[in-house]
């Protein structure tokens, strides 16, 4: 008799991949990143951040540099720095920032998100920015990794070991933790007023249960995906922060299940990517909850215009919304949320499409080829 075990598939907890293992710690990974570091009353508490408040007063300009996924997170956390700090604050890919003689001063704060603290192309932008004068704020998942040891302070998110090379949990943890940093300086700055930080803190820490019923409903998904196994191409549109939620969806398609997939602001499809609709092409659109602007209607109506074109329409709108309904091919129900959390619970959907579509595939899902997790050359 001998016992044959394997230490991965000890790992994996029973999961076929660590990358669906990792899509289902998602709700505590979140929350994990989240406690400690609010008080009861709504208020923010970011010890880590060793920058005195007095210097976070005096910033004019935040600069997010990332990669990856991280990238697409930082572009998430745009709106909702913006939106609760008014300070102007720009995205960028961190390879670009680098060689393009950004302007940075003393009073410009760089935040650089990176779930393995090692990747080479966003170190070099951050010793470039400090090397300007800048201040640097790392998010990152991995305890003591070259990037936080070289900025100024390091909000870690708390998502435990990321082993899958498609970025997840990474993503969504960053995403917390941008906001928590958002809020913080908002708290710092006043630019939000005490109950305004606590009612948005609230709805953060009541995301995890919300990204755990997505998960508990997600069985559709994976059938949905069971049809697409020999599809070539697939297309994502959103709006706002429902934007970099669509070119998240594409970029994990790219990276695991080896097909061609874009994400578009759903406002520019007039201007080119309509183009692309032939017949049953399927087009993922994430839906703005109701009554956001009017950013909801319009959205919609870009779901009948593909629709009328041929497309087949995958439809992530909040509960409540019927508006959609005549125009979804497939619909897939998001708990309702506010605009700026909705990143949190609608990329679960898109993560868990392409994990089951590349598996279906039958592609080695946690080690796509040419891909690495952590890439430390430039
Ligand atoms: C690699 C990984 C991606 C990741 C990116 C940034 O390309 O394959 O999944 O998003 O690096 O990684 P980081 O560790 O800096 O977040």
């Amino acid at each position: 008799f001998e016992v044959t075990w394997d230490l991965s598939a000890a790992e994996k907890q029973g999961y076929d991949w660590f990358m669906r293992k990792e899509i289902y710690e998602q709700p505590q990974a979140v929350a994990d990143t989240l406690l400690g570091r609010y008080n009861e009353d709504g208020s923010l508490k970011l010890d880590e951040l060793h920058i005195p408040e007095a210097e976070l007063r005096t910033i004019d300009k935040i600069i997010i540099v990332a990669c990856g996924t991280a990238y697409y997170a930082g572009m998430v956390a745009k709106y909702a720095i913006e939106h609760w700090t008014r300070i102007a604050c720009e995205v960028e890919i961190a390879s670009e920032f680098r060689y393009r003689d950004p302007i940075i001063t003393p009073r410009t704060l760089v935040v650089t998100l990176s779930q393995s603290g090692e990747t080479a192309d966003t170190l070099m932008a951050i010793r470039h920015a400090r090397e300007q004068g800048a201040k640097v704020i790392a998010i990152c998942n991995t305890n003591g990794a070259t990037i936080p040891r070289e900025s100024d302070a390091v909000i870690y998110t708390h998502a435990g070991p990321e082993i899958g090379v498609a970025s997840t949990k990474g993503f969504l943890t960053q995403v917390a933790a941008c906001y928590l940093l958002g809020l913080y300086l908002a708290q710092v700055r006043g630019t939000k007023f005490g109950d305004e930080i606590a009612a948005i803190m609230g709805e953060l820490a009541a995301t995890p249960p919300l990204i755990q019923r997505v998960l508990d409903e997600i069985e559709p998904i994976k059938q949905l995906a069971a049809k697409y196994a020999e599809q070539k191409s697939v297309l994502f549109l959103g709006r706002h922060v429902g934007y970099p939620v669509a070119l998240e969806g594409a970029l994990k398609l790219k990276e695991i299940a080896y097909l061609h997939a874009e994400g578009f602001p759903a406002g520019e499809l007039k201007h080119g990517p309509i183009a692309l609709v032939e017949n049953q092409i399927p087009i993922f659109v994430v839906v703005p909850p109701q009554g956001r602007d009017q950013l909801h209607d319009k959205v919609t109506s870009n779901i009948q215009e593909v629709r009328a074109r041929g497309a087949f329409t995958i439809v992530l709108a909040e509960d409540d919304d019927e508006e959609v309904i005549p125009y979804a091919d497939f619909l897939f129900r998001l708990p309702k949320v506010s605009t700026l959390m909705q990143p949190l619970v609608a990329t679960v959907p898109l993560q868990m499409f392409a994990c089951e579509l590349a598996s279906l595939k039958g592609y080695d899902v946690d080690q796509p080829r040419n891909l690495a997790k952590s890439v430390t050359v430039e």
